[in-house]
């Protein structure tokens, strides 16, 4: 597992910075995966906590420029969302149920669709099926 924050080497790092100023930028564990061509695979038994009510992992994919949130919904449902606002391009948040922008405060339920604005389209999803205890995620390629 790594360590970045959420506001380096990106284009919203004055945005989000001047944003969060109080507090500094918001940092996220992140784990490098690797991908075979557009698709990367994760085995529910590496992460336990996407089998727990409100589980989540964030992800950054081989060569992919920014994460993938990975939310478990229940019933083996899971959604893998964009962490890229909608508005303008910040990287939300986990927060309990929601996911949360720092900039202006858009706000987004487990599955991406915006719960508040100013953002007024949802969270981009990936592809993702569930196959036995894996999970299969597509992604673009590097
Ligand atoms: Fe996310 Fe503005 S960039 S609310």
């Amino acid at each position: 597992m790594i360590e970045i924050t959420s506001c380096s080497s990106r284009r919203d790092f004055l945005i989000a910075c001047a944003a969060l100023a109080a507090g500094g930028c918001a940092s996220v564990a992140v784990r490098p995966v690797p991908r075979n061509g557009d698709v990367v695979r994760l085995s529910l038994a590496e992460y336990p906590e996407l089998s727990k009510p409100g589980g989540f992992t964030k992800i950054l994919p081989e060569g992919a420029e920014n994460p993938v949130y990975i939310l478990a919904l229940g019933e083996n449902r899971f959604a893998a969302l964009s962490p890229i606002c909608t508005h303008r391009g910040c990287t939300v948040e986990i927060e309990g149920s929601r996911l949360v922008c720092p900039c202006h405060g858009s706000t987004y339920d487990r599955e991406g669709t915006v719960l508040r604005g100013p953002a007024e389209r949802a969270l981009s999803r990936h592809e993702l099926t569930v196959t036995g205890s894996d999970l299969f995620i597509k992604v673009a390629r590097p």
